[in-house]
């Protein structure tokens, strides 16, 4: 599965390096390096809802590096 992290302008003074390095810690963790690939992204088109990931046609807004692990557990382990 696919999770592409915003990394456009907005996304990226928002902190979408942290995210993307803090989900690329928690595919480690958990050994889903082979279920999960995350990739960056141009802009979502979301910008004012801060870091956005889109999953399939799912777009999930309000990422940030404090709540990458929740998200992942919420939105992106159920998804697998
Ligand atoms: S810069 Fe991320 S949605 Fe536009």
């Amino acid at each position: 599965m696919r999770v592409n992290v915003c990394v456009g302008s907005s996304c990226h003074l928002k902190g979408s390096y942290d995210v993307v390095q803090k989900l690329q810690k928690l595919v480690k963790d958990n050994n889903l390096e082979e279920k999960i690939e995350i990739c960056g992204s141009f802009c979502l088109g979301h910008c004012s809802n801060g870091v956005t990931i889109k999953i399939g046609e799912d777009y999930i807004e309000n990422i940030n590096a404090q709540n990458i692990e929740e998200k992942f557990k919420k939105e992106i382990i159920t998804r697998l």
